[in-house]
Parts: C-alpha cells; sequence; structure tokens
C-alpha cells in the first residue's frame, strides 16, 4: 500500500544551516537537514532537498517518475545575451547521457557501452602510471619541496587520460580545462546575465569543437573512442554524428573535472587523517577501499538534480508534478541508518561501496571504473615517491561556490 503522504515540512528560516551554494563545510547542515527536515521545500532554489541515503537512492532509481531532462540545464536561467551567443553558434547540444531519457539514452547508452570497455582501461593503466610519475617529478624539480596537489598533479592527470582515449591533441589541455570551467559555471553557478556571456562563447567553441572530432575521426580514423564510435555506426548501431559529438561534449568535462577533485579530495583526506595515509603507504592494497571511502565522505559531486514528471511521493513527502528535486548526495553518504558511525573516516569500513557519489540506477556514472583507476594509480604513485607528503592547513581548506561540483581551491602540501 502506497505510504500515507504529508506535506513538505515547512522551512525553519534559517533551512537548517543549508546553503545551496556554499560547500566548503556543508554537513553540519545536511545532518541537521537529514534528522529534522529530509525532505525540505527550499525556496531560495525552487527545490525539494532530498538528504536520506533511502529517498535519494529511491530517486535515482525511479526514474519514471523522477526524470533526468533537466539535470543538465542551468540554475540560474540564461540572459538574453548569453542565449543570443549560443543561438547565433548554432549551439544545439544538451547533453551526452545524463540528461536524456529512455528510451533515447537506453539506445546511445548502449552503444557508448560497447566503445567504453575495459579493454580500454587496460591499455590505459601503464599510460596513466608513467603520466602520475612525470607530475610528481616535474612538481619536486621546482625545487621547493611544497606544492599544490590540484594545480601540479591532479589538474593535468585526468584530462591526459580522456585525451587519449578520446583521441584529443595535447596541445589542448588549458583550452579544454577552460570549457569545463566555463560549464560547470554556467550551468551550476549562480551567475549574473553580463557573467554569463564570456562562458557562452566558450560553449560555442567547446561544441563546435566536439563536432570536428567527430567529422575527423570519419577522414583519419585512429585508436581511440571517437573512432569506435564512429566505427560502430558504420557497422549499423544507430547513433547520429550529433549524438556522438554530444556524448564527447559529455566526456571532455565529466571525464576530467570530477577526477581532478577526487584525486584531489582523497589526497586531503588522506593527508588529514595521516594515519590512513601511513597505512596505504605501507600496503597499498588498501587504496581501493581508501577511494571508496573518500568518495563518500567528500565526493566530487555532493548533489544531483531531478525533475517530477508525474505525482510521486519522497520520504512520505507528496512532490507534485513539474516539482525540481535536489538530491544531495553528500548528505546521504553520512545518513546513520546505512553508514555506522558516519562521520568517521574510515579506510577498511565495509560498505561504503554503497556510496552514492556515481548516482545510482540507470544513469549510474559510465565512467566510474576510470575515475576509480586514475585515483587508485595517482595515490599508488604518491604514496610511493612521496611518502613523507604532509598537507598545510589541510582542515582550512575552502571550496568553491556550487550547487552540485564540490571542489577544493587548493590542495598545499610539503614533503
Ligand atoms: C571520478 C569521479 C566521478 C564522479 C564523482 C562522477 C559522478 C557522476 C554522477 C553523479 C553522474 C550522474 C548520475 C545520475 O544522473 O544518476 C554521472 C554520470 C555520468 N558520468 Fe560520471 N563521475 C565521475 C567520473 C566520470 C568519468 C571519468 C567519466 C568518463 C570518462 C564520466 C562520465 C559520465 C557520463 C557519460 C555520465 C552520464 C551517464 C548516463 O546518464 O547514463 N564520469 N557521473
Amino acid at each position: 500500500m502506497a505510504p500515507t503522504a504529508t506535506e513538505a515540512k515547512p522551512f525553519n528560516k534559517d533551512y537548517h544551516g543549508f546553503e545551496p551554494f556554499k560547500l566548503t563545510n556543508p554537513f553540519p547542515s545536511y545532518a541537521a537537514l537529514r534528522e529534522e527536515a529530509p525532505v525540505m521545500w527550499d525556496d531560495r532554489i525552487g527545490m525539494y532537498v532530498i538528504t536520506r541515503y533511502d529517498d535519494v537512492k529511491g530517486v535515482f532509481e525511479d526514474w519514471e517518475t523522477f526524470s533526468s531532462k533537466d539535470a543538465q540545464s542551468p540554475i540560474r536561467p540564461l540572459g538574453a545575451a548569453a542565449k543570443k551567443v549560443l543561438a547565433d553558434g548554432e549551439f544545439t547540444t544538451y547533453s551526452g547521457l545524463s540528461a536524456r531519457i529512455p528510451p533515447e539514452h537506453t539506445r546511445i547508452r548502449a552503444v557508448a557501452t560497447k566503445a567504453f570497455t575495459p579493454r580500454r582501461y587496460k591499455v590505459l593503466e601503464p599510460y596513466i602510471r608513467d603520466n602520475a610519475d612525470a607530475l610528481i617529478d616535474a612538481m619536486v624539480a621546482k625545487g621547493t619541496n611544497s606544492g599544490n596537489i590540484l594545480t601540479d598533479f591532479a589538474y593535468d592527470l585526468p584530462t591526459i587520460t580522456i585525451f587519449a582515449l578520446i583521441g584529443v591533441p595535447h596541445d589542448m589541455i588549458d583550452l579544454v580545462k577552460e570549457w569545463a570551467v566555463s560549464r560547470a559555471a554556467l550551468t551550476w553557478g549562480d551567475l549574473t546575465d553580463d557573467e554569463q556571456v564570456p562562458h557562452a562563447r566558450n560553449m560555442v567553441a567547446y561544441w563546435n569543437f566536439c563536432q570536428k572530432l567527430v567529422a575527423d575521426a570519419k577522414v583519419t580514423p585512429g585508436d581511440n573512442l571517437v573512432t569506435d564510435l564512429v566505427n560502430l555506426q558504420a557497422a549499423g548501431e544507430e547513433i547520429s554524428d550529433h549524438e556522438i559529438a554530444s556524448f564527447l561534449y559529455s566526456l571532455l568535462f565529466a571525464g576530467h573535472e570530477t577526477t581532478t577533485t577526487l584525486i584531489s579530495n582523497a589526497v586531503r583526506q588522506l593527508l588529514i587523517h595521516r594515519e590512513a595515509w601511513e597505512q596505504i603507504s605501507a600496503d597499498p592494497a588498501k587504496i581501493p577501499g581508501a577511494v571508496e571511502e573518500v568518495l563518500r565522505t567528500a565526493g566530487s559531486i555532493v548533489a544531483w538534480r531531478r525533475t517530477a514528471e508525474k505525482d510521486g511521493v519522497v520520504g512520505g513527502v507528496n512532490i507534485p508534478q513539474g516539482s525540481k528535486l535536489l538530491l544531495v548526495m553528500g548528505a546521504a553518504n553520512r545518513d546513520g541508518s546505512q553508514f555506522a558511525d558516519p562521520d568517521k573516516f574510515d579506510i577498511a569500513r565495509e560498505n561504503a561501496r554503497n556510496n552514492l557519489s556515481f548516482g545510482f540506477g540507470i544513469h549510474y556514472c559510465i565512467g566510474n571504473m576510470l575515475g576509480k583507476l586514475q585515483t587508485r594509480v595517482a595515490l599508488e604513485q604518491l604514496t610511493k615517491k612521496l611518502p613523507g607528503l604532509h598537507i598545510t592547513n589541510g582542515e582550512d581548506i575552502e571550496f568553491g561556490d556550487n550547487l552540485s561540483f564540490r571542489v577544493p581551491l587548493a590542495v598545499p602540501v610539503t614533503w
């Protein structure tokens, strides 16, 4: 029998301390929300904020009621000037996969999965390791015995990887990173109309580049993912050039930004909890467990959106059709009903991999294995080459303002 639904609890005047765009330390407010208002209407962002584990997972699972179709639309509506830049630049993509819904999503994901094979990861692992070593060596060669893991190491590593996977030249790194920053700001940021315009210009350049990658792969095939997708299309798989370009548009963002953050957060968490760093240095077999615990306690994405396609119920609360929902995975991952002593960082935690940092259900992150592989290799090489790494004021590190992406501003280290 369906639960009897009630109205969402009216928020108290300070929203239990929850500030949707402030991510430096959102955890006390997450705990208060889970306890006092687990399905809270937030007037400032026009969304229901969902914080309990079972509720967040349940919404991810029920894609028919709670669609991802608006997951990539700008939080703040685009102003006229930015819209004109996009229209003039024939910017026509909206998502590679995550904001598509079945049957379109099922069809494209099936083709994408065929190209995204474990064989490609296997080939990449030694390449990732060599690049990690080279980045560590370059950081050490500066001779200051200090660095910033975010910019000196974690920034380039996943970008180089995804470029090799897709078949993008190295000299594009800075430009692609700039486009990724623009995409995050334009979609999940809190910008004025004027501030949106340069980012909109970047989106046009970014989209043109993705389309060109597809066109080029048809003329000059390579041993890479774009060529795999083009070949699958030629072999009769149903995927258009526009859909391939849109998938690349997704990967050239999702494929590095989130991993840069995961590596940075991993180093930060492990160095703050020094005993954990010592343990993985002594026994690298403990690294995969540590990565899961980092995902649970300091995931790259702390909140993701859904839209109610029809009337639904979450945690006993009526959610009318058309409502927007914010699924706070960062809060769900610290729900005591699922994780014992949830605020404790424990790299041996047996069920850490039940974290929701990659989502759940039909949109479960297609790159989860690649993200974890890179973070594992990064930690293997850092602990091997710089076991005496220390963090400077790790507890005081600030994170950028954003609704979804929790990115540290710097991860200063010494050795
Ligand atoms: C390492 C850190 C990463 C995190 C925390 C992360 C997180 C996520 C999340 C939360 C979703 C949305 C799930 C949903 O809507 O239900 C997602 C989807 C996706 N991710 Fe990741 N991701 C990571 C790495 C990657 C990498 C390395 C790639 C590609 C190489 C990637 C590609 C994608 C794609 C294409 C989707 C859309 C899947 C779909 O809708 O079917 N991600 N990811």
